[in-house]
């Protein structure tokens, strides 16, 4: 079995949708928006997963929900949306809509460790409701007509393999197309290391490809998980933050970072699309978890950081990044 293991750049598929290799964008609620996926898409992601949507808010056809959430470019296909929630009626409804807005497969949070989401009944909180996440999943498939996945937590509390046990029952009797696992239990977020071996242990129960998540947060980090959980691909989180190379590093694209004036033009990229999708106000606010990333990548001081956070408008801020794209260090590194 392992002398036959695919390259993480062969393709596979999740049911019928095929996906062109097995390097995966993970959904970052907050973050992961339309140009935030075509950007690891344009860089080699062969999915790139939504940021989770309420399916609440899509039953109840909240506007913004249904203009910023649910936008999706033309070059981003396939492309899966997230939906959390924890009523399978409103799952099934919100599902349909988004298949509408033309996601190509739907994923249900089961993973999410935050108390506002857990304690309405939704994220982690469905490791505890089994029936409840199997009809989730069913509603899903029923109201979009789509694949549908699952992503999902180890367990709820340490020793806890809950998380373990219900994406066996989903993959069995819930119908679900793949398993998006992130094997740390919801108790300690995003701590702690991520136990390949058990997930492992799914891949080699269960028919359907199983995606590793946690702790990916290099390439290197990223192959020595996908090695020692023999799952079908990975799915990248926090090591994608500002950082699309990754994708490329891991498609065999490129061996060499970024240099500066790549890493400027890139910001810059992020910012157009920015304001394009959010206005020039709300984009200068909303961009403001982007800067430490890509400030970080330019080896410049959190001062850098400060800076942009200050900046009065975009103009103003794309003013300060241009600077650094000189190809000796300027003044201000
Ligand atoms: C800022 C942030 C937002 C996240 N949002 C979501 C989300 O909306 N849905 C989800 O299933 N997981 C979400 N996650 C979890 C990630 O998809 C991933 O499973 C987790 O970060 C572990 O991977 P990593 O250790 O490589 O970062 C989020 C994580 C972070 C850091």
């Amino acid at each position: 079995m392992r002398g036959t293991r695919p390259q993480l750049t062969d393709p596979f598929r999740i049911a019928d949708v095929e996906i062109s290799n097995r390097v995966l964008l993970a959904p970052l609620a907050g973050i992961g928006n339309w140009f935030v996926r075509l950007q690891a898409k344009r860089f080699g992601a062969g999915l790139a997963v939504s940021e989770m949507v309420s399916s609440f808010g899509l039953h109840h056809r909240n506007e913004r929900t249904l203009r910023e959430l649910m936008r999706i470019h033309p070059d981003e296909h396939p492309v899966s949306v997230q939906l959390f929630g924890h009523d399978a009626e409103v799952m099934r409804s919100g599902a349909a809509i988004a298949a509408e807005a033309g996601a190509d497969l739907i994923d249900i949070n089961m993973g999410c460790p935050v108390r506002k989401v857990r304690r309405t009944g939704a994220g982690a909180e469905l490791l505890r409701d089994h029936e409840l996440a199997l009809a989730l999943a069913r509603g899903a498939a029923e109201g979009s007509g789509l694949p549908v996945t699952v992503k999902l937590r180890s367990g709820i509390a340490a020793g806890d393999r809950s998380g373990f046990e219900l994406a066996i029952r989903l993959a069995e009797e819930g119908g679900v197309a793949a398993i998006a696992f992130h094997p740390r239990v919801a108790a300690v977020g995003h701590k702690g290391s991520p136990d390949y071996e058990l997930t492992r242990e799914l891949v080699e129960r269960v028919e359907v490809p199983v995606i590793v998540s946690g702790g990916l947060k290099s390439a290197a980090a990223a192959r020595a998980a996908y090695e020692e959980s023999g799952a079908a691909a990975v799915m990248i989180a926090r090591g994608s933050l500002g950082n699309p190379w990754v994708f490329e590093e891991l498609t065999g694209a490129r061996t060499e970072p970024p240099d500066r004036a790549e890493v400027v033009a890139e910001l810059l990229w992020t910012i157009d699309r920015a304001e394009e999708h959010l206005g020039s106000d709300r984009a200068n606010r909303y961009l403001r978890k982007f800067y430490p990333w890509y400030v970080e990548r330019l080896g410049a001081g959190p001062e850098l950081t400060d800076e942009l956070h200050r900046s009065a408008d975009l103009p103003e801020a794309r003013r300060l990044i241009a600077d650094l794209a000189a190809p000796e260090p300027a003044s201000r590194l």
